[in-house]
């Protein structure tokens, strides 16, 4: 049931500050994580992990790559690769390595092989982050940590991605303990973790003021998203979402790479999204953007709200979110770029739930 909405693609957009809250649920008491989440015996498994191999397709990728900034952050050493590549490598799997799946369905093929790989190469334990309890991506592995997105009906992931992240900051706080995380800091995560939904919220109602935005996008044929850190997955995830349901081609790129080639494809037909939460990355963002302004690109901009941030001219669509704290920012983030890839589409009058060509869980590889 739709309910009052159009799609169930924003119906699940919607629901992202409730599941998000849902999967939270009874896992972080009094400030801390309670490692009892991942199942039993998983404390005596965590002690020996010195590795992280995190494999996934498509938008579950995609969290896997926000993760591993979380995790290095914190001293845990980690890799991240899809899934069809992974299953054909032949991955090295050093003593001590914890095989991570992100997975929606837990029926993707190549993630199902990827684990099944890992397993008879040796690895010291499998965590599968799944939203789908009965799935054979849970049957097979030794650890679990459900998602709690509910069913996800629309093609095109949205609140299991954001509910995979939060799994994956729960999982970066399990093995931070281990390595570089301090109880203090814990505390912190934890606190910004228990924000998140009010967050996810505030960002819900820039839709009206995203529906708008659209109506400049959905005459375009391409665009670049940018971001850097863990905006740079963010950005690949929302060129995803775009090209998924909107038909239009969208790159992602990290801000850094701009001068290395796309830039030549900048002019005032091209339109450039970017995301900049307030972090120690924002003036090398800010920098690259002037870049684009210089070769009279038209910006879409996603900016923290607590950052000073102007550029001149026009051609410049400056969007405000937050304020939010850096280690929740690439779930707040994400959402207006839902809602944008959404709101282009239903223009475009496109199959919104249903996109041509693609399949809600890919059983084949
Ligand atoms: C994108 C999308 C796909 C899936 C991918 C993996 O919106 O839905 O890219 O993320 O097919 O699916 P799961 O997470 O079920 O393994």
């Amino acid at each position: 049931d739709k309910g009052p909405y159009r799609h169930y693609m924003l119906k699940e957009i919607f629901e992202q500050p409730t599941v998000i809250a849902d999967t939270l649920e009874g896992r972080i008491h009094d400030g801390r994580l309670l490692e009892s989440c991942f199942g039993v015996g998983a404390s005596a498994l965590l002690d020996q992990v010195r590795q992280v191999h995190i494999v996934a397709c498509g938008t579950s990728y995609h969290a896997g790559l926000v993760a591993r900034y979380w995790l290095e952050e914190l001293g845990v050493p980690a890799s991240v690769e899809v899934a069809s590549e992974y299953r054909y490598r032949d991955p090295v799997i050093a003593p001590g390595t914890l095989f991570v799946s992100i997975s929606q369905s837990g029926e993707t093929a190549d993630t199902l092989a990827a684990l099944r790989g890992a397993k008879a190469r040796g690895c010291l334990g499998s965590l599968a982050i799944c939203n789908v309890p009965e799935s054979s991506l849970v049957r097979e592995s030794g650890l679990v940590l459900m998602t709690r997105a509910g069913r996800e009906i629309g093609v095109a992931s949205t609140k299991a991605f954001t509910t995979q992240l939060v799994a994956l900051r729960l999982l970066s706080i399990a093995l931070g303990r281990r390595h570089a995380l301090t109880l203090e800091r814990e505390q912190l995560l934890v606190s910004e973790l228990t924000a998140l939904p009010a967050q996810v919220e505030a960002a819900l109602a820039l839709n009206k003021d995203i529906e708008r935005l659209a109506e400049a996008f959905a005459d375009k044929h391409h665009a670049l998203f940018l971001g850097r850190g863990t905006q740079y997955a963010v950005a690949m995830e929302g060129a995803l979402k775009l090209k998924e349901i909107s038909y239009i081609h969208a790159e992602a790129y990290a801000a850094g790479e701009l001068k290395h080639g796309p830039l030549a494809l900048v002019d005032p037909t091209m339109p450039v999204l970017c995301v900049l939460p307030d972090n120690a990355l924002q003036e090398k963002v800010v920098s690259n953007l002037q870049e684009v302004r210089a070769r009279g690109g038209e910006l879409f901009l996603f900016a923290d709200a607590g950052l000073d941030v102007h550029f001149e001219g026009s051609g410049v669509h400056l969007l405000r979110v937050g304020p939010v704290s850096d280690s929740i920012a690439p779930v707040v983030f994400t959402v207006p770029l839902q809602l944008l890839a959404y709101h282009v589409a239903v223009l475009k009058g496109t199959d919104v739930d249903q996109p041509r060509n693609l399949a809600k869980s890919v059983t084949v590889e």
